[in-house]
């Protein structure tokens, strides 16, 4: 690994404002590897800068990349820690196969996390619920605009002093029930940006309507529960805690399978099966379903005040801060912020000498 001395000078000068946000502030240096010739360069570290693309550059055109979203902690002064970034590699590598692109080897992927991570340890913030948010992606960038697989990519890691996703607590979910987000035998449990973008006019139109986040249906039935824009789902019904089954069409959320591991091991009785909206608008009316929550990387756990249909029609849950998904945040946070026992072996110490 080559760590130049501007990456250095850069995070010496670099001041961080007290107002975060997401993804807004990002810290002054990044990690590139370039995949040439069929072999990976050795990674460098370098002053955050623009990239440099010829107007053919493949992902400009045909979309081929692909990218992770994990978080550094850096609480009680023994961080920074990551949270499961095995899982986030296994799932870049699951994401790179599906989209024809070459597997990062593990010590680059992680060389990078743990170095970007290590020199930026001073701008890890620490208030409750903060966190660096690091970003891995991986781009095309073969040089002409014939439609075939890339034979050259560049991976880089970027990373992003954060506070929380979403500023007002609770969110309000609009059912989406015209456009559809993934299909059978799609790209939509692969982590690339196609699937975000196919999902923004969606977006735009839940804004419009006042809501906050998009929930996707299964275009088999339009009924069945896959997950929101950028995060999993999960409610409360009778007093157990339901997620939407893993299918190849949603994304098999680090947070989403944290959080059945904690709830398990908090006696709270998990179910992974296919979710009838229908039946959960039903559920709500009868006060059977009591909570719902969106969770994620980003999202953390979201609690949801409501959802809202194409006809007008409104749900609201009896608790928008209800008691499970209060526990199980309190939980997971507690563990990422070093005040729980991390009695799973998720937390991994930051590497200094990578
Ligand atoms: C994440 O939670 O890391 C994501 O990729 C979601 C994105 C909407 C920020």
């Amino acid at each position: 690994m080559i760590v130049e001395q501007e990456a250095k000078k850069a995070i010496e000068n670099f001041s961080m404002p007290d107002n975060i946000g997401f993804g807004k502030v990002l810290l002054p240096i990044m990690a590139i590897s370039e995949f040439k010739d069929g072999k990976w360069s050795e990674l460098v570290i370098s002053p955050y800068k623009k990239l440099e693309l010829d107007p053919t550059t493949k992902v400009l055109h045909y979309g081929q990349e692909i990218f992770e979203g994990m978080k550094a902690y850096n609480y009680k002064g023994q961080g920074p820690v990551l949270f499961r970034p095995i899982e986030n590699f296994k799932r870049f590598n699951f994401s790179a196969s599906r989209m024809a692109m070459p597997e990062v080897p593990e010590e680059i992927f992680m060389g990078a996390v743990h170095k970007i991570t290590s020199l930026g340890e001073k701008f890890v913030p620490r208030r409750d619920g903060e966190s660096l948010y690091i970003r891995p992606f991986m781009i095309a960038t073969e040089k002409n605009l014939g439609i075939k697989p890339s034979e050259e990519f560049m991976f880089i890691v970027i990373a992003s002093p954060v506070g929380s996703y979403f500023s007002g607590g609770t969110i309000k979910v609009f059912i989406e029930e015209e456009m559809i987000r993934a299909c059978k035998g799609g790209t939509g449990n692969a982590k690339t940006g196609g699937n975000y973008a196919g999902g923004l006019n969606a977006a735009i139109k839940t804004k419009e309507k006042g809501f906050d986040q998009t929930m996707w249906l299964s275009a088999e039935d339009k009924d069945s529960i896959e997950e929101l824009s950028g995060m999993n789902f999960f409610c409360v019904i009778d007093d157990k805690l339901y997620t939407p089954e893993l299918t190849d069409t949603i994304l098999n959320g680090i947070t989403r399978k944290s959080i059945i591991e904690l709830a398990r091991h908090e006696n709270i009785e998990v179910v992974e099966k296919r979710l009838s909206i229908k039946e959960l608008k039903g559920l709500i009316k009868e006060a059977r379903c009591t909570e719902a929550f969106a969770c994620g990387t980003a999202a953390i756990i979201t609690p949801i005040d409501s959802f809202h249909d194409e006809r007008g029609e409104s749900f609201h849950l009896k608790s928008a801060h209800g008691p499970v998904a209060r526990k199980l945040r309190n939980k997971l946070l507690g563990i990422q912020q070093l005040t729980e026992t991390d009695s799973f072996g998720w937390i991994e110490k930051i590497k200094e000498t990578i």
